[in-house]
């Protein structure tokens, strides 16, 4: 089947729909890591990872194994994990602190800053063998936003900034959260799912399964009692789905699971009630009450086209997915924390993490579960499309609708025929300048939460 044929976007009938080869070839999963891994700005870690001189964690992006290590002089610096002598790996585990890296093979000694400094037996090379010319690899392009750190394997092409278009301002209303600054707790969770990688990015936009597939959480929430709304999970808004340019997209809800920047919930104990309101106080000071209202009684599970996530209810965690195959994925979740908060709402957040997205929790084995159950469905191949429709002729689609999900496919469309811009909205397909337009604003902007 020809590329542009893999999808079918007829927005007058509102229909949309994916041929399930997407998941399940391997000549197109060769064809992203080229034309999505290789090109766009995949992310790294979080400064916060590496507070210290000499802290470095290692990780897999984009398939190339990386570390990113802090240098005396303060500088984080990127590198790929080979070295230079005969391609070992230098970063033998996942996090550490050390002063000088070296590789275990041979014992090549490199500092911070990726220099050479030390070769065993270095009389028996040439005069012509050059330290200088045998320091560690870095990647093309590497930028950091707000804290967070990506690699862009493609020396060309547009600027961090730019690149994120509309998912700027959703990692600003992360991030202003907190006062003096987010970090990522020490600690990390890992799992792996025997399903393509593109359904965990759709999954983790996906309001309309909620109900049905967590209905255990949900009454167990329910079970709970309410926050200072009145309302319970299972009676929520159909909030926003947004597509925000380049992939980029947001599944936006009206908090009512409490937030422990805005609403109360009995989870966070009565203890919580007048730290909760102070903090709210400060934002509606500092932001204003919109803003504020955004930042605090609206959740979010932003996609940062195209395999981050920032899932921000009562914890925030940063999921990143590493495809491994067609049909099987790696999964890494962090957990960002406001630098001041006290212990107990740090554990109230971490337990509140465990127990709906933690790989033990009440939604982790569920979707782990629904993922899994459509990629064995995949091999039905007389049943080729999946439908993503849902809400497409509707002026203001909601968190149960699927535009967040035809925003990440349509960028994906794009980018497997060569195409870096595309308008990833529904409606009238727009013109190259509109959708230039489009991207950059993020989203069309009429829309409120919860209105449809
Ligand atoms: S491969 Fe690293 S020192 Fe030889």
């Amino acid at each position: 089947m020809d590329i542009q044929d893999l999808i079918i976007d007829d927005r007058k009938r509102g229909v949309f729909r994916v041929h399930r080869s997407c998941m399940t070839s391997s000549d197109l999963f060769q064809r992203e890591r080229e034309l999505i891994f290789d090109r766009c700005w995949i992310y790294l870690g979080h400064e916060s990872e590496v507070e210290r001189p000499g802290d470095y964690r290692r990780r897999t992006v984009a398939g190339r194994p990386l570390f990113f290590v802090r240098g005396k002089d303060g500088q984080i610096r990127v590198f790929f994990n080979s070295c230079p002598h005969r391609g070992a790996t230098i970063c033998r585990r996942d996090a550490g602190n050390a002063e000088v890296l070296r590789c275990f093979y041979h014992a090549w000694t490199f500092n911070t800053r990726g220099e050479l400094i030390g070769v065993p037996r270095r009389e028996a090379y040439g005069p012509d063998f050059d330290p200088s010319e045998l320091g560690l690899k870095k990647p093309p392009r590497v930028d950091s936003y707000r804290g967070f750190y990506f690699v862009s394997f493609n020396a060309q092409g547009e600027d961090l900034v730019t690149y994120l278009a509309g998912g700027r301002d959703y990692l600003d209303l992360v991030v202003d959260q907190a006062e003096e600054g987010m970090r990522v707790i020490p600690g990390s969770n890992k799992y792996a799912m025997k399903a393509n990688w593109k359904l965990l990015a759709e999954n983790s936009l996906d309001g309309y399964h909620l109900i049905p597939t967590h209905r255990t959480y949900v009454d167990y929430m329910t079970g709970l009692g309410t926050d200072d709304s009145g309302d319970t999970l299972a009676a929520r808004p159909p909030g926003a789905g947004r597509a925000l340019g380049n992939g980029h997209c947001v599944s936006e809800n009206i908090a009512r699971n409490g937030r422990p920047i805005a609403r109360w919930h009995p989870i966070f104990g009565e203890e919580a009630r007048e730290r909760i309101a102070r903090v709210r106080e400060r934002l509606v000071q500092k932001y204003g009450e919109d803003r504020a209202y955004r930042m605090a009684d609206t959740s979010r599970n932003l996609l940062i086209y195209p395999n981050l996530l920032i899932m921000d209810f009562v914890a925030i965690s940063i999921r990143y997915i590493e495809p491994v195959s067609p049909d099987r994925m790696k999964v890494t979740a962090w957990h960002l924390v406001p630098r001041e908060e006290s212990d107990a709402a740090l554990t109230t957040r971490l337990d509140s993490y465990l127990t709906f997205l933690g790989p033990g929790g009440f939604a982790t084995p569920d979707d782990v579960e629904a993922l899994e159950s459509c990629q064995a469905g995949f091999r039905a191949t007389e049943a080729e499309w999946s439908d993503i429709s849902r809400g497409m002729l509707t002026p203001c689609p909601g968190t149960a609708d699927e535009l967040q999900m035809r925003g990440f496919w349509r960028q994906w469309h794009a980018n497997m025929q060569g195409l870096d811009t595309t308008d990833v909205q529904d409606g009238p397909p727009a013109t190259s300048q509109a959708a230039a337009a489009s991207s950059e604003a993020g989203d069309p902007g009429h829309c409120r939460t919860g209105e449809r």
